[in-house]
C-alpha cells in the first residue's frame, strides 16, 4: 500500500506537492470515488484517476541518453523540432527528463516515469553534483573562477558554483576549456554565470551527474541505468538532505 500523493507522483502526473493540491481539490478519484484525504493507501489494485484521466500502472523505468545539441529538453514540441524523446524510441513509457539541458547543450540527460525520483534529484538542497565542461570565448582568471564559488547574483537571482577550474587555454584564440561543478540548476545557470564574468559559452556538455558518466556512449546514444546505479542515484539526493 502506498499513500495517493506518491502513487500519482510516482506516476509523472504531477509532483508530490501538486498531487496533494489536487487531492484536496477534488481533482482525485480512487475506485470511481473523489477522495480528498491526504493520508489514504492505495493498492496497486486500486483505479486511481487524475481529472478524469486514469493512471497508468507502469513499472518505473530510468534511462540516460546522451543529450546531442540542438535538440530540446522535453517530450513534444509544438513547432516541431526534435525532442529529447524522439531518441528513445523504443520506449513505451511516459518517460521525461528529469530537468533540462538547454537546446545547445549536449551530455548526460536521464529519463524516467518516476516522478518521485526526479523530484527528488532536482532538488538543489539534495546536493547532487552536476559536472559540466564549457568553452568559453577570452580566458576567465583563476581568481574569477574562485569567486564563482563564493556566487554572483546575474539578473537579480544569486547562483553559485560547487568548484570551478580551467582546463586548458588557447591564447592565440582567445578561448579556453573550463570545468564547473554545480548542485543548483538553475534557467541556463553555466551560461549565464560566464556571461557575467564576461566570458560566453561557446560550447556547453554535461559530462556527469552524480555517479553517471557518459563513457562508452557518443551523441544519440541511450542505455537503461542499471539498479545499482538507480540506488546509488537516490541514496546520493537521500543523504544530502540538509
Ligand atoms: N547550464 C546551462 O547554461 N545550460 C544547461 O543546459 C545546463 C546548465
Amino acid at each position: 500500500m502506498e499513500r495517493l500523493q506518491k502513487v500519482i507522483a510516482h506516476a509523472g502526473v504531477a509532483s508530490r506537492r501538486k498531487a496533494e493540491e489536487m487531492i484536496k481539490q477534488g481533482k482525485v478519484k480512487v475506485n470511481g470515488k473523489v477522495e480528498t484525504e491526504l493520508g489514504t493507501k492505495v493498492s496497486p489494485n486500486d483505479d486511481v484517476e487524475v481529472e478524469g484521466v486514469p493512471l497508468v500502472k507502469e513499472v518505473p523505468v530510468y534511462y540516460l541518453l546522451y543529450k546531442p545539441r540542438g535538440v530540446i529538453s522535453s517530450v513534444k514540441d509544438d513547432k516541431g523540432r526534435k525532442v529529447v524523446t524522439d531518441f528513445l524510441p523504443e520506449v513505451e513509457e511516459r518517460i521525461f527528463p528529469v530537468g533540462r539541458l538547454d537546446y545547445d547543450t549536449s551530455g548526460v540527460l536521464l529519463l524516467t516515469n518516476d516522478g518521485e525520483f526526479a523530484n527528488l534529484l532536482m532538488h538543489p538542497r539534495h546536493e547532487i553534483d552536476k559536472v559540466y565542461i564549457a568553452k568559453t570565448k577570452g580566458i576567465p582568471t583563476p581568481d574569477q573562477l574562485k569567486n564563482l564559488k563564493k556566487g554572483v547574483t546575474v539578473d537579480g537571482e544569486y547562483m553559485k558554483a560547487v568548484h570551478s577550474k580551467l582546463v586548458s587555454a588557447d591564447s592565440k584564440k582567445n578561448t579556453a576549456i573550463v570545468q564547473i561543478i554545480l548542485h543548483e540548476g538553475k534557467n541556463r545557470q553555466v551560461r549565464r554565470m560566464f556571461e557575467a564574468l564576461g566570458y560566453p559559452v561557446d560550447k556547453l556538455k554535461r559530462e556527469r551527474y552524480g555517479s553517471i558518466t557518459l563513457q562508452g556512449m557518443n551523441a544519440g546514444d541511450y542505455r537503461a541505468l542499471k539498479p545499482h546505479e538507480v540506488k546509488l542515484l537516490r541514496q546520493a539526493a537521500e543523504e544530502n538532505v540538509e
